[in-house]
């Protein structure tokens, strides 16, 4: 099966800049990233893993290597993988991995994420992970680019062409590609394969018309964003996979409107971060689902409370229906219904607008950045 690029792909289509095209084409990368790896029976089908059942059983870890964004959905690969396997998986930024003696071996899959395939710490990491033995397999967006030929299998992502430097689509499709890495591990090693792993599957497949949920109620963040334009500084905290997205959303934020934005686990705000907090600050609170793990939920709940009670501007990002935000919350942003493991694919796209909004507003370049390259091939 072959997903098709066309020439128009590669332009703006009436949208004033790449980034906001690519935003706006998120649920059809979904889609195509999903599509013809969900068998008829519901079972997941990775053909193009070049690795055997039988190999990909005797792995006793996974190590997940990536840079920037990319490493940004490792972190949440390790959530979900260590979750359907029961198999210990480490994450780490390419560029610390090699420079560390990290144990790796003949049973150790290294998962390396890059869209470009060409970046060079993640190419580095990789190099070094064979030479201990290690079986690499890459998810990847390029077809052919060096990360995927060097590896032992490839996944890729079918985002198509992302053309501005701040990556959106290629992380959505990134997410899903280690679901179903996490899930496809998870079957042929038998564990969890089950009514969780089945309605997984049915819950992936609704992921896009969920972010095309998300999309059409974007307008309010636009205004709060052109309304935050002269803060100083931004927050981002989450839970759990909730994490990776306060670290993806600041990152968006420091890129493209050269603000000063950090991303911080919530608990660990009264560890040190909690005394950034005065009057006014925006702190963006990523919100579980109250369903399912609700003690996640209603320690954010208390994380929230505590942040507005020392001044700060509150913008949660909710599942429709949770009211127990309401109270805490100066401002909301809905997003739909969503299993927690996935959903930093619909709680990642209003702080994707958000941040493009705030370059806008702040009249940057969203689609070239200063100082920074769509593909780093230094290391
Ligand atoms: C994301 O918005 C960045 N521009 C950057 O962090 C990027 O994700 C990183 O450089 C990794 O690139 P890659 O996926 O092509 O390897």
């Amino acid at each position: 099966y072959h997903v098709d690029w066309d020439a128009s792909a590669a332009e703006k289509d009436g949208y004033d800049h790449f980034m906001l095209k690519e935003i706006a084409e998120q649920p059809k990368a979904v889609a195509d990233t999903l599509l013809g790896r969900i068998g008829a029976d519901g079972r997941l089908l990775l053909d193009q893993m070049r690795l055997s059942d039988e190999e990909l059983r005797e792995m006793d870890k996974v190590v997940v290597i990536a840079c920037g964004t990319a490493y940004h959905a490792g972190m949440v690969a390790k959530y979900a993988i260590e979750h359907w396997t029961r198999v210990p998986c480490e994450v780490e930024l390419a560029s610390e991995f090699r420079y560390r003696d990290p144990v790796v071996g003949r049973r150790t899959l290294v998962v390396a994420i890059s869209q470009s395939g060409e970046t060079m710490d993640t190419l580095m990491a990789l190099r070094y992970a064979r030479e201990q033995g290690a079986r690499v397999l890459a998810i990847c967006n390029t077809n052919g680019a060096t990360i995927p030929r060097e590896s032992d299998a490839v996944f890729y992502t079918y985002a198509g062409p992302e053309v501005a430097v701040a990556s959106t689509k290629a992380f959505l499709t990134q997410l899903i590609a280690c679901y179903l890495v996490g899930l496809y591990l998870g079957q042929v090693r038998g564990t969890k394969w089950g009514d969780e792993v089945r309605s997984v599957v049915r819950d992936l497949s609704d992921l896009p018309s969920k972010v095309d949920q998300v999309l059409e109620t974007m307008e309010p963040v636009r205004a709060l964003a052109r309304e935050l334009s002269t803060a100083t500084s931004v927050l981002f905290v989450g839970r759990h996979v909730g994490f990776p997205v306060a670290l993806e959303g600041a990152l968006k934020l420091k890129e493209l409107a050269y603000m000063h934005a950090e991303g911080f686990a919530a608990a660990e705000l009264k560890h040190g971060p909690i005394a950034l907090i005065e009057d006014g600050v925006p702190v963006v609170v990523v919100v579980p689902s109250p369903r399912g793990r609700s003690v996640l939920h209603d320690k954010i709940v208390s994380n929230i409370q505590e942040i507005r009670a020392r001044g700060a501007r509150t913008i949660v990002i909710a599942e429709e229906g949770d009211e127990a935000v309401v109270p805490y919350a100066d401002h909301i942003v809905r997003v739909p219904e969503c299993p927690t493991l996935l959903q930093p694919v619909v709680a990642t796209v209003p702080l994707q607008v958000f941040a493009c909004e705030m370059a806008s507003a702040r009249g940057f370049d969203v689609d070239q950045p200063r100082n920074l390259a769509k593909s780093v091939t230094v290391e």
